[in-house]
């Protein structure tokens, strides 16, 4: 079977739409999470939106594949998430339910299709990125969480806490509201994400 003419070219479109989407949502998240001062937060999550740009990026490269002259036009249709609204802690929560629903549901089936078309390195491309919307769900939720339950800057133990913009450490129970050295407000402090990949 010819790219071109299969389910899987349209599943790459559709993933690469929701690529620029989710990206283009995390942006949404960055710009109020610097607003609201939190900009160790809005760094983390721009991390995201690179590595979205790069999925988006590698699913455009396969997309060209399947044809020697210029795509002009891909007719797709799909559904895509448009439920946030510009609240920073709802958003987080929504961002971790959409990545889920990625790593769950949408490309394990693109994956499927891939290898049942027998489009091995395109299943395989599926495959790393259910790895990676994992890892994102994860940061997503532990952000909400941490903010929804008043523990991103204030642990139950003392741990070592550092500030983004000047480097300065100090092992505290509680990050402080403003940076001993630089003076920079709290939300600058490095936030801790467990990896548990
Ligand atoms: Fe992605
Ligand atoms: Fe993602």
């Amino acid at each position: 079977m010819k790219l071109i003419d299969s389910k899987t070219y349209q599943n790459l479109a559709k993933a690469y739409a929701g690529e620029c989407q989710a990206r283009t949502r995390y942006k949404f998240l960055e710009h109020g999470a610097r607003q609201q001062d939190y900009t160790a937060m809005a760094d983390l999550i721009c991390d995201v939106i690179t590595q979205e740009f790069n999925h988006a990026r590698m699913l455009y490269t396969f997309i060209e594949t399947a044809c020697s002259d210029t795509i002009e036009n891909i007719d797709i249709q799909s559904g895509y998430p448009f439920k946030q609204k510009w609240n920073l802690i709802e958003n987080l929560k929504l961002a971790a339910e959409d990545e889920n629903n990625e790593a769950t549901k949408i490309y394990p089936e693109y994956a499927k299709t891939a290898k049942e078309e027998g489009f091995k390195d395109i299943e395989g491309l599926f495959n790393n990125l259910i790895q990676v919307e994992t890892c994102h769900k994860s940061t997503f939720e532990q952000l909400y969480n941490q903010m929804k339950n008043g523990t991103m800057y204030k642990k139950t133990k003392v741990i070592k806490w550092k500030c983004a913009d000047c480097g300065y450490e100090e092992e505290l129970k509680e990050a402080w509201t403003e940076c001993p050295l630089c003076q920079a407000k709290q939300g600058a402090v490095l936030i801790q994400i467990e990896d548990n990949n």
